[in-house]
């Protein structure tokens, strides 16, 4: 399943890159929220491979939808994870492919078209980049942190990482907004940044950045420091040494 994961989103990556000089066309699908051709296009790839080697297997994916994360086999799938960052050509986002059984990840994998960086874990083997082996950051000190956030589309979420910049901004080494979840969360795998939170991720967002996290040795929690599953909304992933000082800053900012 790893295997056909990294394909998927090698195909997927390929047409992404491709694409980015394009001209865009955008469709407005929310407040805050678009989408363009090229995520449906990349997302068509990766459900026909999945779809033509693991026909029983359930799928759920951003713009399709599906199924709901069940007892069985479920990939979850971000075919294009920084859409807003493509559509303005930053040059930051990713494709994200994670598979979920019992909605526990097993594999999972992120792929950086651009840069033609994979990031890959299996539940229990370790996370690598490009095939070698990576490991979270071992920095203890929040003052020497690289922190990570995304603000999220409503309001009422920004109001409230508003709040918690508030709090940890002063105490941390700097604070990023990538505007790809998954790929923050892979930075965070791969040791360079120290930890990312996001208070309003969708499962395809998380499915397989957490377990490159865990696999990289590295904590994913909710706010409420409970173990991160793929269904809930809000997430703080850190190399696990400054874990229980940022809830603590998090948790004392806002209800989380
Ligand atoms: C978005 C990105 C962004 C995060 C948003 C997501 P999309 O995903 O991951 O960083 O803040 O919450 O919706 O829409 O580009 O796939
Ligand atoms: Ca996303
Ligand atoms: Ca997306």
């Amino acid at each position: 399943m790893l295997q056909t994961a990294i394909e998927a989103a090698h195909r997927a990556g390929k047409v992404i890159a491709e694409r980015y000089p394009d001209e865009r066309s955008v469709t407005v699908k929310g407040y805050r929220d678009i989408v363009t051709e090229v995520d449906t296009a990349a997302e068509s790839i990766i459900i026909d491979l999945i779809g033509e080697r693991f026909p029983d297997h359930a799928i759920l994916s951003e713009e399709a939808g599906g199924a709901g994360i069940g007892a069985g086999t479920t990939w979850v799938i971000d075919p294009l994870d920084g859409t807003t960052n493509y559509a303005h050509r930053v040059p930051c986002f990713c494709v994200s492919v994670g598979v979920l059984v019992g909605g526990e990840p097993l594999a999972g994998v992120i792929y950086d078209p651009l840069r033609d960086q994979t990031f890959a874990a299996e539940r229990g083997k370790g996370a690598t980049l490009d095939g070698k082996p990576i490991r979270a950051s071992r920095t203890s000190h929040l003052s020497h942190t690289v922190l990570g956030l995304d603000w999220g589309h409503s309001d009422a979420v920004r109001d409230r990482v508003l709040e918690i910049l508030l709090r940890i901004a002063p105490r941390c080494g700097t604070v990023r907004a990538l505007g790809s979840a998954a790929l923050a969360l892979a930075y965070v795998a791969a040791g360079w940044m120290d930890g990312y939170f996001n208070l309003a991720l969708k499962p395809w967002d998380t499915a397989a950045g957490t377990l490159l996290v865990a696999e990289a040795g590295g904590s994913c929690t909710t706010l409420r420091g409970e173990p991160y599953r793929a269904d809930i909304p809000a997430c703080l992933a850190t190399n696990g040494l400054i874990h229980d000082e940022l809830l603590a800053i998090i948790t004392d900012s806002a209800q989380p």
